[in-house]
């Protein structure tokens, strides 16, 4: 089955503190955007790659998309939330996600460590169910605070998870959650598989991934970043 992949990377990146969005930022001569195209363009069963940014990136990314070989990698106009920017991408795909009973893989920008066999593990897992994606256990214990700053309750860890991504969909399934979703959920909401179950009645398949998968998001997570790129850490 056709299997197509959209990343958002319209993000600004504000927690890391950086001038330049995370997903731009250099790591041994490329940025870090670059390694995560590069692990899906490598895999053969991939057959187009959709990055949607800013337009103040546009002209950055476009150069980094030229220095791909197969073509196979496209820039669309981020939106102002990562719901918008997704469903840019999604919308951008050809022929419906190029045919019958395609698969789009959803995919932060700032995860360039992502393997082909989660790949595919999510691909097969969001054609057999409608959707899927990677999980990791919860580091930390989530609490809800009072608007006076107090606890207000917490969750029992160890029934939660941490939604990672890649995350994948049919086309059908993500095209009918993004259609009738509210502006709410577009400018609020975080989690494309909740749009997935609440619109479509579709329930997600949870694949637990490697720790690798996290994301990008403050200062010195580009000092990790960097050593795994270098092959210093696993
Ligand atoms: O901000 P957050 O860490 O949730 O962003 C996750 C991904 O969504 C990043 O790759 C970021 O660039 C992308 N994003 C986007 N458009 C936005 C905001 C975030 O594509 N408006």
């Amino acid at each position: 089955f056709p299997v197509s992949v959209v990343l958002p990377a319209g993000g600004t990146g504000e927690r890391t503190g950086l001038q330049t969005p995370k997903q731009f930022c250099s790591f041994l001569g490329r940025p870090l955007i670059s390694y995560t195209i590069q692990a899906f363009e490598r895999v053969s069963w991939i057959q187009s790659v959709v990055v949607a940014v800013g337009e103040e990136n546009a002209e950055l990314m476009a150069d980094i998309v030229r220095r791909f070989r197969h073509g196979k990698v496209r820039v669309v106009p981020g939106g102002s939330t990562r719901h918008r920017s997704i469903w840019n991408g999604v919308l951008a795909l050809e022929g419906g996600g190029d045919g019958e009973g395609a698969v789009v893989i959803v995919h932060d920008a700032v995860r360039p460590f992502v393997d082909e066999e989660l790949l595919y593990e999510i691909a097969t897992a969001a054609k057999e169910h409608g959707a899927a994606g990677a999980i990791r256990p919860l580091v930390s214990t989530v609490i809800a605070s009072t608007s006076e700053g107090f606890l207000d309750h917490s969750l029992e860890r160890a029934k939660y998870r941490a939604s990672e991504t890649p995350q994948g969909f049919t086309y059908d399934v993500i095209c009918r959650a993004y259609r009738q979703c509210s502006e709410s959920d577009f400018e609020f909401g975080t989690e494309c598989l909740h749009l997935a179950l609440q619109y479509c009645g579709t329930n997600a398949k949870l694949v637990q991934g490697p720790p690798t998968l996290w994301k990008v998001t403050y200062k010195q997570d580009l000092a990790a970043a960097e050593s795994i790129i270098k092959g210093e850490l696993p």
